[in-house]
């Protein structure tokens, strides 16, 4: 039998009474989930892009950003950025692994897919690029990124999406 989609998992788009909230899903991410990769300095410049709420409210705003819920309360976001660019992808510590991060890829996915993205980009961080490998994303560079007073690596991967669905959607 096909796995079915967790039954208390849904999604809805992001509103501007939502940045508190995915804040500190942000922070508490990359605090417990980045450990093995980055050092605690490297989380600190990094979950700092969240402290100004306005700002990080803003970025949030300007992207096509959805939170996924468990049970109606959010547990993780992803963003898309310029409509091929998966600029962000958090999920809450105690949420992982019951397939938020995947439902939230592949809607991002279908939205991208719908307004005719050929394919799409994401940098991913060193925790996260499993994640995608496995979604079909292959790795293109490594990249060094300043934050604050550090540096970062990460990895630009592409995914080639189905142009075929696309050309279906036109055709109808
Ligand atoms: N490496 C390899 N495989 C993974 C990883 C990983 N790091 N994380 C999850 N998977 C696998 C799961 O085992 C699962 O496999 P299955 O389909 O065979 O069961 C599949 O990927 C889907 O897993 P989900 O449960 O949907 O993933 P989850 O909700 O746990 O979210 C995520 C994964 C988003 C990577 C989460 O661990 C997280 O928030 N990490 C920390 C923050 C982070 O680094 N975010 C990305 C920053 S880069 C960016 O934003 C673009």
């Amino acid at each position: 039998m096909m796995a079915m989609a967790h039954p208390k998992l849904a999604l809805r788009p992001y509103l501007a009474g939502d940045a508190a909230v995915l804040r500190e899903i942000f922070r508490d991410s990359i605090e417990d989930l980045t450990a093995d990769d980055y050092t605690p300095a490297q989380q600190e410049a990094w979950a700092s892009a969240a402290d100004d709420e306005a700002e990080f409210g803003k970025r949030l705003g300007s992207q096509l950003t959805l939170i996924a819920t468990v049970e109606g309360s959010p547990a993780g976001f992803a963003s898309l950025a310029g409509g091929n660019k998966i600029d962000m992808l958090y999920v809450h510590p105690a949420a992982t692994g019951q397939g938020v991060g995947a439902l939230l890829i592949d809607a991002l996915e279908k939205l991208a897919g719908g307004r005719a993205a050929e394919k799409l980009i994401v940098d991913a961080s060193d925790s996260a690029r499993g994640f995608f490998e496995k979604r079909g994303y292959v790795a293109q560079q490594r990249n060094t990124i300043s934050v604050g007073d550090e540096w970062l690596a990460n990895t630009t991967l592409h995914k080639q999406l189905d142009k075929s669905l696309a050309a279906k959607r036109e055709a109808s």
